[in-house]
């Protein structure tokens, strides 16, 4: 059997359909929806997914700002910028791009932009609020793949899915709202010394490490659900995830494609949390 694919390009796309219309009555009603954008420093990659950002919310719609700053900075004048854009009723949601630069404190950064403005789902405020069954915003990478579970079909309810890494960007995240869902979860990470022996268990697989193979086709459950977060390059360079694709395809049930899944959904998910930050802030 060879796994069906998850096509995380076609679900993003009807998600993007969903929010321009949301946009288009907020800005038939004088309150367009509004998302700032904010990088220090130049590095290369985190260039290219603020243009994503921004270009987003262009084809949805949405207003956006992108304001660049220099590696130089210093941590008081940003969070003087983000006071400025919390204040600023024009923008719904503010993102800070991540990684900044080693002289700024992120999780100061992040603890100072309104929690209501939070379209990341960082502040201590959106994971206290997932924690305990609130609601808040949802970090949009494991919001994402929890989207992408749901298109399978696969009731959480009752089964068991593992979540290799915990990061407070994804691997945390992704767990509490597995459990939300009623699946029983496993959290492995880097200091986990058998993996397979939680994985061969799992009906449910979400990768989010950052090294690819990292899940090879005998350490799952034959039909098991996997949902790949990395992203990473193989020898010939070409774009692949944690995954062994290729032979974990032959024995899964679903999977999703580096690229093509996680990923553009991740970006519909910050346009979803930026809309409904604005019809929030339209219903106040
Ligand atoms: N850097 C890489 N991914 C992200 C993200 O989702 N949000 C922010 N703010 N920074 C990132």
């Amino acid at each position: 059997m060879t796994a069906q694919l998850i096509d995380g390009n076609a679900l993003a796309a009807s998600i993007r359909v969903d929010v321009a219309a949301r946009a288009a009555q907020l800005t038939a009603r004088g309150l367009r929806p509004g998302l700032a954008v904010v990088l220090v420093g130049d590095d290369p990659a985190s260039a290219v997914y603020v243009r994503h950002k921004v270009k987003d919310c262009e084809a949805a719609g949405l207003h956006s700002v992108l304001e660049r700053h220099p590696a130089s900075m210093s941590e008081a004048d940003l969070l003087a910028r983000v006071q400025a854009l919390n204040a600023d009723a024009s923008i719904h949601g503010v993102l800070v791009q991540m990684p900044l630069p080693r002289h700024i404190d992120p999780h100061r950064i992040i603890e100072a932009i309104a929690p209501h403005k939070d379209v990341d789902g960082f502040h201590v405020a959106n994971a206290g609020a997932l924690m305990t069954g609130q609601p808040g915003f949802r970090a949009c990478t494991p919001y994402g793949c929890m989207r992408l579970i749901e298109t399978t079909g696969v009731a959480l309810r009752g089964r068991h899915a593992v979540v290799i890494g915990r990061s407070n960007t994804v691997g945390k995240p992704m767990a509490l709202m597995l459990l939300q869902a009623n699946a029983t979860v496993t959290v492995c990470h880097s200091g986990t010394p058998d993996l397979s022996v939680h994985t061969r268990g799992a009906d449910v697989v979400v990768v989010a490490v950052g090294r690819r193979d990292t899940l090879r086709a005998d350490m799952i459950k034959p039909g098991a659900v996997i949902i790949d977060v990395g992203m990473n390059r193989n020898d010939a360079g070409k774009l692949c995830g944690d995954v062994d694709f290729e032979a974990v395809r032959q024995v899964a049930g679903w999977i999703t494609p580096v690229p093509g899944g996680v990923g553009p959904m991740t970006r519909a998910m910050l346009l979803v949390n930026t809309l409904e930050a604005a019809e929030r802030a339209a219903s106040r």
